[in-house]
């Protein structure tokens, strides 16, 4: 296969590279996956307006992200099990992002601990949090979060109970009530002798810094089947005040598709909220995010900074999103494809060329600033 460059590529590389249930894993929507293919088909629905002869020479992606300098409007999404899909995930990519100059942020569901990943970058990450049951699991991560240095918390919403991913059914990686009983987590990863390679085998591997507080976590089936169990489908928007009561750092609520949430979640304190539908993996059948941008943004109407994500593929659609209201975007699948593929140097690679990509969309639309892409750059006909 040729050099990969674009975010296509990275996934047929990683699609050839992995074990065919991690790159299910990793491509898979909910139900019919409907909302994973929307999300993409949405973006390139929104035509960018060209423009001429505005002298475009000093053309910036520079702009800032939850108080954060970054060298473009993106953000790397949490993405659970990154560590699975290399050696050292996680602390890999978030590398890669700080030698692009963007933030990595580290799922609760991380191979890699916020210590870990924060020393490997020399830069602490954004922390993803889910909500568990056991409220002194939360505080304690939201300790070692705070301990590793990071400032910026970002808390999930849109999962009080995992979607239906019928690939992972299908792969026998069993959801509860909705696949095979037997977890068979540990055999699927040793059978193509996958776990070795990645160096979850033998040695203590830990599971992040959530698997430092569960008894047990060192069994990859216990641990998942303990995670599984601990989503907590109870969590409103009263356990926001619990969590801003124990956090000092800035807070964004990812998973908001109403503007009656993004509402609610800036009278919450919010600093920022995602637009997101979880990468098209929790309700299908949900619009969208690129449709939903627009309704949102104007509900939040600067009070908070608005990211979207889902289906982001390129720079080109990076600029659409701010076109339409955010501030800037998160993209999960890319950089995990490229962790697959080519581990960080991939990530990094596929992070120029979408800043590339965003630096000559700017100059084409002429605009030479992130902060002066608007609707006026999208074509209405
Ligand atoms: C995710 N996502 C996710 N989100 C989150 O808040 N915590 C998590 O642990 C995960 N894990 C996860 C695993 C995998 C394999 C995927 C693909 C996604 C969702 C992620 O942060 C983001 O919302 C979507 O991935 C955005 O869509 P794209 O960019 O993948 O199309």
């Amino acid at each position: 296969m040729a050099y990969p460059v674009t975010a296509g590529d990275h996934h047929a590389m990683a699609r050839r590279r992995l074990p065919r249930f991690l790159a299910d894993y990793l491509d898979g929507g909910a139900g019919a996956e409907q909302t994973l293919a929307a999300n993409g088909a949405a973006w390139a629905g929104f035509a960018i307006r060209q423009r001429v002869l505005l002298d475009v020479q000093a053309v910036d992606t520079a702009t800032s992200l939850l108080g954060e300098s970054c060298r473009m409007p993106l953000a790397l999404a949490p993405v659970g099990l990154a560590g699975m899909l290399a050696r050292r995930g996680e602390a890999q990519a978030a590398r890669a992002a700080r030698a692009a100059g963007v933030p990595f942020t580290l799922s609760t569901v991380g191979i890699c601990g916020l210590g870990e990943v924060a020393a490997a970058a020399g830069v602490a990450p954004w922390f993803q949090l889910y909500m568990l049951r056991d409220r002194g699991v939360v505080a304690a991560l939201l300790e070692d979060a705070w301990a590793a240095g990071s400032r910026s918390l970002v808390f999930t919403v849109d999962l009080p109970m995992p979607g239906p991913r019928h690939r992972d059914v299908r792969n026998g990686l069993g959801l509860p009530g909705a696949g095979p009983k037997l977890l068979r987590l540990r055999q699927l990863l040793a059978r193509p002798g996958w776990i070795a390679r990645v160096g979850l085998g033998g040695k203590p591997h830990g599971f992040g810094s959530l698997g430092a507080h569960v008894p047990g976590a060192r069994n990859l089936d216990a641990f998942k089947a303990w995670v599984d169990a601990q989503f907590d489908p109870s969590v409103t928007w009263a356990d926001i005040d619990w969590l801003r009561a124990r956090w000092r750092g800035k807070l964004v609520i990812k998973g908001l598709l109403d503007p009656a949430d993004a509402e609610a979640a800036v009278a919450a304190g919010a600093d920022g909220i995602v637009v997101s539908n979880h990468g098209g993996r929790q309700l299908d059948g949900a619009a969208a995010t690129a449709t939903r941008l627009p309704a949102l943004a104007a509900a939040v109407a600067g009070r908070a900074e608005v990211l979207v994500d889902g289906g982001l593929r390129s720079g080109v659609d990076v600029f659409r999103a701010l076109a339409l209201g955010a501030r800037g975007v998160l993209a999960g699948r890319p950089w995990a494809w490229a962790l697959a593929s080519g581990g960080e140097a991939a990530v990094q690679a596929l992070l120029g060329t979408w800043q590339r990509e965003l630096a000559v969309t700017m100059a084409l639309a002429g605009v030479t600033r992130v902060a002066d892409i608007g609707p006026q750059h999208i074509d209405r006909g």
